[in-house]
């Protein structure tokens, strides 16, 4: 009897200790891994900020996490980690589990902020905000508009951070900003009588920097890491691409763009699709009624640091792999998903950047399925699908970010990718007296070819399309100098 009396009060303690509850388990569960999206305004269909929420949500929230729909993350982390991963630990899983079995404890709060908000930070350098409001139709149509935005920054910048913050949380479903010299959409804006003009998929020119930084809400602002920034050329324009969602009624809206500049003049960052429908030796076309595999390869001519991959698809897309053999012939995963989901496409970080040294091969495969076995197929009965920017078109692309490693020269490379049908030209600043060398790379043989050599005077120079070569591929031309190469562009020929 006295044992049992013994073990009698032991137990008690130990149990109430142990007893998983709302305050002391849950809620730090939940603001780590759900707010982000489930709290008013933002995009998961309830919020789940109090213990009212979350445990009236209970055995659906422990259904979504066991199935791993929920928090939404679609590559395999198995072999690569992901610096924007989203993912619940197992032991997190089971306290879920254990407090639903237990009887949803509530427990005592010691933290009477139960909401997780994003940590802005507030010290920007500099801000540029659309100069008029932007009326969206309000007739339950996507809408995507074109916003030129002057920088009014006269030198060269190297950006830290950028923080996109949409007017109207209710419409603004995505934002891309690419970056073009200043007036370079004048004519686009022109044709469009609204404020900003209309552009679906693309810009409807080459800028710059296409893809300079992206956004959407469940990825919010990803943030640079310490050693990685961005370029922003003096007297530019960022052209900010914002995809407004269909609403009933005419909701306005005004977004700004926040900017943190760096001291440090390292190697910038870019975003380039080297993996694309126009690269691919036959024709992207999917037939009806079919399943098809679409792989394309791509050499590296030149050492970098991979920091990021983004892929794109469509409806049809329902799986994507992506891994890269290096010169010594060992290979790296970079990127593995087996169930691709539109709705979900995302840039996915790596946590340590991949180090790729010249001639590494990356290889990327999708599988479309375009049978009315899939869910998603946009057409029934499924027809013939070709590329194209539209949702209901089909894509096969690979954006790749990504700075060249310290073994390389030392200069910056600066991206020209054209996604577009057309080129027109490539502007250059010139912006000492020497003699500069345009070079041509044929980014398949590795094959180079001298363009010119020429003295350009100082200022800005435009080399025109005509002087490029037709056959299609992936190419870049460096200008060069006495001194090596200052500058340089990636284009494709389609
Ligand atoms: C990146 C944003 C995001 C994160 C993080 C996230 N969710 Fe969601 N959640 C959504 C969206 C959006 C939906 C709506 C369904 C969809 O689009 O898949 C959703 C749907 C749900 C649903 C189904 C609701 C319904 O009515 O169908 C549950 C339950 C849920 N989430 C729970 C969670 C839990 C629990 C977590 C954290 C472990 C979490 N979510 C993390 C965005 C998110």
């Amino acid at each position: 009897m006295r044992w049992f009396l013994l073990y009698f009060i032991l137990s008690i303690p130990t149990h109430l200790a142990s007893q998983v509850s709302y305050y002391k388990d849950i809620a730090p569960i939940i603001k780590k891994h759900c707010q982000n999206c489930h709290q008013d305004g933002d995009i998961g269909p309830m919020a789940l900020t109090n213990y009212d929420q979350v445990s009236s949500y209970a055995s659906m929230i422990r259904f979504v996490i066991d199935t791993k729909l929920m928090p939404p993350f679609k590559a395999n982390y198995d072999n690569v980690s992901y610096a924007n991963e989203r993912s619940i630990s197992n032991d997190e899983r089971k306290l879920i589990a254990q407090w639903i079995e237990g009887g949803l404890v509530k427990g005592i709060s010691t933290n009477p902020a139960e909401t997780e908000t994003q940590a802005y930070t507030t010290n920007y350098d500099h801000t540029v905000c659309m100069s008029e409001s932007f009326a969206h139709y309000g007739i339950y149509y996507d809408q995507y508009q074109v916003f030129p935005m002057p920088t009014n920054l006269m030198e060269d910048k190297y950006i830290d951070n950028v923080y996109f913050e949409p007017g109207n949380k209710e419409i603004v479903r995505s934002a891309n900003i690419s970056i073009a010299p200043l007036g370079f959409s004048t004519k686009m804006d022109q044709w469009d009588p609204r404020y900003g003009f209309f552009a679906y998929g693309s810009l409807g020119f080459t800028s710059s920097f296409p893809n300079w930084f992206s956004w959407m809400p469940h990825t919010k602002n990803i943030q640079l890491k310490k050693d990685e920034q961005l370029f922003l050329p003096a007297e530019s324009e960022l052209l900010l691409h914002i995809h407004y969602g269909p609403f009933g009624t005419i909701e306005k809206d005004s977004s700004c763009i926040h900017l943190t500049f760096s001291d440090n003049e390292g190697p910038t960052l870019q975003n380039v699709p080297l993996i694309h429908t126009a690269l691919l030796a036959d024709s992207f076309l999917i037939d009806s009624g079919i399943q098809k595999r679409v792989s394309s390869t791509f050499q590296l001519p030149i050492d970098v640091r991979l920091r990021s991959v983004t892929p794109l698809a469509h409806l049809l897309c329902r799986s994507w792999e992506v891994f890269a053999v290096l010169p010594d012939r060992s290979s790296i995963s970079i990127l593995s998903i087996d169930d691709w989901d539109f709705h979900w496409r995302e840039k996915y970080v790596f946590q340590d950047a991949l180090t790729l040294p010249k001639g590494t091969k990356i290889y990327t495969t999708a599988n479309f399925d375009n049978t009315s076995d899939n869910p998603y197929n946009p057409s029934d009965p499924p027809h013939t699908m070709i590329a194209g920017p539209h949702m209901f078109d089909e894509n096969f692309a690979c954006y790749f970010e990504f700075d060249q490693s310290e073994s390389s020269d030392g200069y910056i490379v600066k991206p020209f990718v054209s996604t577009e049908m057309s080129i027109n030209e490539i502007s250059f600043h010139i912006s000492n007296a020497d003699t500069f060398t345009l070079i041509l790379h044929d980014l398949e043989s590795l094959d180079k070819k001298e363009l010119t050599a020429k003295k350009y005077p100082l200022g800005m120079h435009a080399l025109r399309t005509a002087e490029l070569p037709s056959k299609p591929g992936r190419y870049c031309i460096s200008l060069e100098s006495s001194n090596g190469v200052v500058d340089s562009w990636w284009f494709v020929i389609f």
